[in-house]
């Protein structure tokens, strides 16, 4: 093997899926990347930075919910005095579920809390700071992909479950998506268990579309911070400046999007690629769906649950919704 290709060989087994996404992403029309790439370190921090900025909303108003309704929230989980395992896909820093938490606890609920995340780190971190703020909690975190954590774990045990996936993460899939992943998960619930899954409801579009243009600018640094990304791990050779943000909301679906267009004629070299671009083409980055409250009712059905119940901020923006597996 020469240098350059024991050099590529390195680059492409550290980075494997993350390089193998790209160059198919990019081999696409129209050219396409994954939103779950946004998230390196300082992909990490701009959006710690969006979530408490004047023109994102979602943060501030599922808060109001889990700060305003929790005992609302706790009663609807223990109307079965069942014991059960609360598992957390994707906790972040626990910000809002940690009410919860404290609640249940303080209503002397029995209960196993499992936060699930693909980084070690946001395990650790919870570890650490967790039982003072939640004492008596009983944690047991789980490092690995959600659906594969899950299913080992449903193995081990025959308690109850709840599932909770906050923040509007399901709005990073398109509708189409959203039916696979709570399909797949009624499938390793029994009935009876319940998931608590937060939606971004539709509203006033100018709204929708500030949330994902910015006036700080801090979503399009996010969305371009991708190429940086790019650059750095897979070695490419992205012309940063040769780049703009651009999102658009249509009302009629729902659907906030997110591009990186391109504003001139080029190639970009990948190892082992080359990737042209016309002036104007569109790499779509993102999208971040938005539902009606009937539609978030009706996934429920579709997908195997009953929709338990449901939790507005006085905005009536986001909901966090309450089914239950049938
Ligand atoms: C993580 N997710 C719910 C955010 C959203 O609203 O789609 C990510 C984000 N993208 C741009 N701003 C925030």
């Amino acid at each position: 093997m020469t240098s350059i290709d024991a050099d590529e060989y390195r680059l492409k087994m550290e980075n494997k899926d993350f390089y193998l996404d790209v160059i198919q992403g990019l081999a696409q029309v129209p050219k396409r990347l994954s939103s779950k790439y946004f998230y390196d370190k300082k992909g990490d921090d701009l959006f710690q930075e969006i979530m408490v900025s004047p023109d994102y909303y979602l943060t501030r108003c599922e808060m109001e919910i889990f700060t305003c309704q929790t005992k609302d929230i706790a009663d609807s989980l223990t109307r079965q005095k069942l014991d059960f395992e609360l598992i957390e896909l994707g906790p972040g820093n626990c910000a809002k579920s940690v009410y919860l938490l404290q609640a249940l606890t303080a209503a002397g609920v029995s209960f196993n809390y499992i936060p699930v995340d693909i980084s070690e780190n946001i395990i650790c971190a919870l570890q650490s700071f967790l039982p003072a703020k939640v004492p008596g909690l009983r944690f047991n975190g789980l490092v690995g992909d959600y659906f594969n954590t899950l299913a080992s774990h449903c193995l081990f045990t025959e308690r109850r479950k709840v599932v909770m996936c906050l923040g509007g993460n399901i709005g990073n899939m398109t509708i189409a998506e959203s039916n696979q992943f709570f399909k797949k998960l009624r499938g390793y619930l029994q009935p009876g268990d319940q998931c608590i899954i937060g939606f971004d409801l539709v509203k006033h579009p100018a709204v929708i579309r500030r949330a994902y243009d910015d006036g700080k600018g801090l979503t399009r640094e996010f969305n371009l911070n991708l190429l940086n990304r790019i650059n750095r791990e897979l070695e490419a050779d992205f012309r940063i400046d040769q780049f703009e943000h651009y999102c658009s909301y249509d009302p009629l679906t729902g659907a906030a999007k997110s591009y990186l267009v391109c504003l001139s004629d080029m190639v970009v070299h990948l190892p082992g690629a080359e990737i042209p671009f016309e002036k104007n083409e569109c790499i779509w980055t993102e999208i971040s769906q938005k539902y009606s409250k009937n539609q978030v009712r009706q996934m429920a059905i579709d997908n195997g649950f009953i929709h338990t119940a449901e939790f507005l901020d006085s905005k009536l923006w986001f909901m966090d919704a309450i089914w239950t597996a049938v």
